[in-house]
């Protein structure tokens, strides 16, 4: 069997299409993984929110590129991300490797937005007051599809049953929300994206629920056919 690494180094880069088939064929290959539909689901949620905060023009774009946010997690072990248990430093060190492994690859694709792809990928966890990782820009200097991804994200993962936690409503997702925005010595995310979120929550709630819906239909084609993840890691 391939490892994790072997099977992301082998990723011919020339084009998107061959690197969603691969996160698509990962729901095959490991049922409960979810990327696929954690991908879509919030490639869906990037378009809305772009719209909302005023860049209708780019949506399509970010959406498209957002897809392949967690790309490098197809070089982590599936046994850390699907784990049960609250993970070891080593582990969560591994998980924090796929940001800029996936941005490596993306940097290399000859895809028209590989370099955007490769800024979100790069860039999606790191909190707008300059914390989370990688380390080394703030607020604004982080691509703005960053900062669309990094609040879909969070929101796409509270969302979701995970091993270790319970899916959350669309109330509780915002309020909880709210309360990470807080947490730090600054902001987490965006101001103006989070508040985006909130404003259109119930359509955004809608858009969620479709996505997922969609995801399971195999109706969009960046997803396989078969069940929504419940087990991956924001
Ligand atoms: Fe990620």
């Amino acid at each position: 069997m391939r490892s994790p690494e072997s099977n992301l180094q082998s990723i011919p880069t020339d084009a998107f299409s061959n690197l969603s088939r691969r996160i698509a064929e990962s729901e095959q290959s490991t049922p409960g993984l979810g990327l696929a539909f954690h991908s879509h689901r919030v490639s869906a949620l990037v378009a809305h929110l772009a719209s909302v905060i005023g860049h209708e023009a780019s949506a399509a774009r970010f959406s498209r590129a957002a897809y392949f946010h967690d790309l490098g997690k197809l070089a982590v072990p599936t046994g850390i991300l699907m784990s049960p248990d609250v993970l070891t430093s080593d582990e969560r060190a591994i998980v924090e490797t796929h940001s800029e492994s996936g941005a490596d690859i993306l940097a290399s694709s000859s895809a028209p937005d590989g370099a955007l792809a490769a800024d979100i990928a790069r860039w999606h966890h790191t909190r707008f007051d300059g914390s989370g990782y990688p380390k080394g820009r703030v607020g604004s200097e982080i691509p703005l599809a960053a900062r669309i991804t990094a609040v879909a994200d969070v929101y796409d993962a509270l969302r979701s049953r995970r091993s270790y936690k319970p899916e959350e409503t669309n109330d509780s997702a915002l309020a909880r929300m709210r309360t990470i925005q807080r947490a730090g010595s600054g902001f987490v995310f965006d101001p103006q994206i989070l508040e985006a979120l909130f404003d259109t929550n119930r359509n955004v709630s809608l858009l969620w629920d479709a996505a997922a819906l969609c995801a399971i239909s195999g109706s969009d084609t960046n997803s396989p056919r078969g069940r929504p993840h419940r087990r991956l890691r924001p």
